[in-house]
């Protein structure tokens, strides 16, 4: 099965160079992921061929770009199986999407006393978002815990039915954790808020690109996800809403393309996503993404996760043989996603990276944006592994010598 995923690295331009003179071991997935060529180049046709403005002019090439960029958001739709297109937001990305839902939802059905439930393991976006929307309405927080001294037992589900209380009026969580590897059981969580009233939101940034990610058999409110992590080009992303919701939400920003009428002391809105989607949009991004739902739908999603779970696992078997060593996440045996994230402790995780870096190897190393998660663990930060469509098991070899010579070094 291995064997058979090498040739997928022929499709990414970026991996054949060496670094530092060794070859590029790219292991910094769930930072942003690389670009097969098809992406590249579909981004310099549109450029080349069809850029123009769209929904604005009546000439051939806004046409063109117009019908490219509600391809792209069909082809989104579809990629996540929305009921319609409308219900699909471009947007940068998943930090953009929540802040989105936590400022236009948030404004008008939040007040004082409600309640925002977070779980411990939220990246700071979809964390912050929220700080900021309960500062402006006086909506307090709730976090569901964390079970572990390593997290390695997920969210305390078992406490979750006592936190879903008359006062919760949304619950945010994440698909998959970006510092620990946890999949967390998204439609059991949608569907115990449901039963609530409770409005979901999942940031789905690190779920996306690895794993079929279906919004109606989730049944989630929204869902939130960068291009940039599954293929697609950095500065694109998109919002999932459910229609009813979206069309009851006031608008995030004012400007061109979201308005029906504008008066001089009034406006009246278009019905999403236009309403969404004030001033030009990133159509060029978005015409990309949709050919990035493409590549990734063509290799099949349910292989991407089956190939980032195998050598996740196997990271996880061969990283555990070092001594001194702590994994953060599922233990063996336990589904995890692409990415293993472990700390030493007498070698900071800046220098582990910076040493890995002297073999051409890239891996992430710091709080992960996850700020409070790390201090509860007691962790300035983790090295973290991520993994994804042109990784393979010799990569790992080289990763677990380049970490033996590492802690030799600092006599670990
Ligand atoms: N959120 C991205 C990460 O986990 C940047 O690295």
């Amino acid at each position: 099965m291995m064997t058979t995923w090498t040739n997928v690295r022929h499709d990414f331009p970026i991996l054949h160079q060496q670094v530092k003179g060794k070859p590029l071991v790219y292991l910094d997935n769930a930072a942003t992921a690389q670009k097969p060529k098809v992406v590249i180049d579909a981004l310099s046709h549109f450029y080349e061929r069809d850029n123009a403005n769209v929904h604005r002019g009546l000439h051939t090439l806004s046409n063109r770009a117009t019908d490219a960029y509600e391809g792209a958001r069909a082809k989104v739709a579809r990629f996540v199986n929305a009921a319609d297109s409308a219900e699909i937001i471009f947007t940068r990305g998943t930090t953009e999407s929540i802040n989105l839902v936590a400022a236009s939802w948030g404004s008008a059905n939040l007040k004082a006393g409600d309640v925002i439930l977070l779980t411990e393991m939220e990246h700071h976006s979809n964390l912050v978002p929220w700080q900021l929307i309960a500062q402006r309405t006086g909506a307090k927080l709730r976090y569901v815990p964390v079970l572990g001294p390593n997290v390695e037992g997920g969210l305390d589900l078992a406490a979750l039915d006592g936190l879903l209380t008359p006062e919760v009026k949304v619950f945010a969580f994440t698909h998959v954790s970006n510092s620990t590897g946890t999949i967390n059981p998204v439609a059991e969580l949608c569907a115990k808020a449901r039963s609530h009233g409770i409005v979901t939101v999942i940031d789905a940034a690190q779920s996306i690109g690895h794993m079929p990610v279906d919004v109606r058999a989730i049944g989630c409110d929204f869902l939130a996800f960068s291009g940039h992590k599954m293929a697609g080009v950095t500065g694109i992303g998109a919002l999932y809403g459910r229609r009813e919701l979206l069309d009851a939400m006031p608008p995030y920003q004012g400007g061109g393309g979201m308005i029906s009428q504008v008066e001089f002391f009034t406006a009246r809105w278009k019905p999403s996503p236009e309403r969404f989607e004030a001033g030009t949009p990133n159509f060029a991004d978005a015409v990309a993404l949709g050919v990035a739902c493409d590549y990734l739908d063509g290799l099949g999603r349910d292989k991407i996760a089956a190939h980032d779970h195998q050598l996740a696992k196997l990271a996880y078997e061969k990283l555990a043989t070092l001594p001194g060593i702590r994994l953060l996440g599922p233990g063996l045996g336990q589904e995890r996603s692409g990415l293993v994230s472990f700390s030493f402790a007498d070698v900071h995780a800046h220098d582990v990276v910076t040493f890995a870096d002297e073999d051409g190897i890239a891996l992430r190393g710091g709080h992960h944006c996850n700020q409070p998660l790390m201090r509860k663990l007691g962790l300035t930060g983790t090295t973290r592994a991520s993994f994804y469509v042109y990784n393979t098991a010799e990569e790992i070899d080289v990763l677990v010598a380049n970490l033996r010579k590492t802690l030799k070094f600092f006599g670990a």
